[in-house]
């Protein structure tokens, strides 16, 4: 008999395939709601990085021993609670790194050269009557890394090829050639680009506030491609509205799939739908990881991708 899976987060189709092929999967909402009440011999969860799995949910299925994450972070997974209940959890580091980082800069550059409004500016036919007013110079600029981890660190290689100048800001300094700043608002009030590369969670919880934003001023730039509850989305769209920051490109949000409205409104905002990881290369490597974890407890082997303990 298939072991059964409940999956709680929209996965990609080849995911989806591969589950069906292997478990008989158990679909619900992404809250949870759904699962049934036929729960007892639920084995295993499959979810996503903005999934939010809490202690109830887990006391809703008694036979849980995995919980597979789509994704690197699993900040909305209480860890703490599936320990307790010796639940094992999984996710998918490294083999999103370089997209994350690539799209990082594309959020960066889009935002600096202002790409989005020049496109609507030449379909408009705008173009005719005038010149576009001018961006900003990547090249040399000073860039500020908030989470100097595996997706921070390729940012930071990236940027070196734009010959900027690196600074980052984390618990802790590395032993990195990169120039340390002990917070987040120090760093900002040193950099010209402040991109966001740290995991959500309450460590994180609104690192990214009306201070620091203060500190990143007229001529910075926020990008975020971390997690939205980092940044202080209220205190973002006023520090925009007054113009005591240059602008902002966002991937992630604080609410999603619905991103404050009031973000909408400003041309020197970029924003994309938490895409970063979202290539076919990826999505298929961070599904077959999936897929290799849940094997190999199974197997009762080792897993290949637990989280950090
Ligand atoms: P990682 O290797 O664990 O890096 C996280 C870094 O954040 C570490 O270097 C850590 O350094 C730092 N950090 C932790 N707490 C901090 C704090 N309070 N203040 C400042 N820095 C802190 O993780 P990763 O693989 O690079 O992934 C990072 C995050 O990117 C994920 O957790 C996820 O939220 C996000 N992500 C987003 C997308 C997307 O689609 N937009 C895709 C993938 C990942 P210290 O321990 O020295 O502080
Ligand atoms: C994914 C992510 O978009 O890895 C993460 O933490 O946020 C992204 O790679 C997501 O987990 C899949 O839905």
């Amino acid at each position: 008999m298939k072991p059964r899976v409940v999956k709680i987060a929209r996965l990609p189709a080849m995911l989806d395939e591969a589950l069906h092929a292997t478990y008989e999967v158990v679909e619900a909402s992404d809250d949870g709601t759904g699962i049934g009440a036929a729960t007892a011999d639920i084995r295993a969860m499959v979810a996503n990085g903005e999934s939010t799995v809490t202690r109830e949910l887990m006391a809703q299925l008694p036979a849980l021993e995995i919980i597979a994450v789509l994704g690197v972070g699993y900040d909305g997974i209480d860890v703490a609670a599936a320990r307790e209940r010796g639940i094992q959890v999984t996710h998918t580091p490294d083999v999103l790194t370089d997209d994350v980082a690539d799209f990082a800069m594309a959020l960066l550059l889009g935002i600096a050269r202002n790409t989005r409004v020049a496109d609507q500016f030449t379909r408009s036919g705008a173009w005719a009557k005038g010149a576009f007013s001018f961006s900003r110079k990547v090249t040399g600029a000073r860039l500020g890394i908030i989470g100097l981890g595996r997706i921070g660190k390729a940012i930071a290689r990236r940027a070196q090829a734009f010959d900027m100048s690196i600074a980052y800001t984390g618990r802790h300094p590395q032993d990195v050639e990169h120039a340390y700043f002990a917070s987040a608002e120090e760093l900002a009030a040193a950099v010209d680009f402040l991109v966001i590369a740290v995991g959500g969670g309450a460590g994180t919880q609104h690192l990214v506030d009306a201070k620091v934003l203060e500190a990143l001023g007229p001529q910075g730039y926020l990008i975020n491609v971390g997690r939205g509850s980092v940044v202080d989305e209220k205190a973002l769209v006023q520090a925009l509205a007054e113009g005591r920051v240059a602008g902002a490109a966002l991937d992630v949000y604080e609410n999603e799939p619905r991103p404050l409205e009031e973000l909408f409104a400003f041309d020197n905002v970029l924003l994309t739908p938490h895409m970063a990881s979202a290539t076919l290369d990826t999505r298929k490597a961070m599904s077959d990881l999936v897929m290799a974890n849940l094997r190999a407890w199974q197997d009762a082997a080792a897993l290949p991708t637990p989280v950090p303990t």
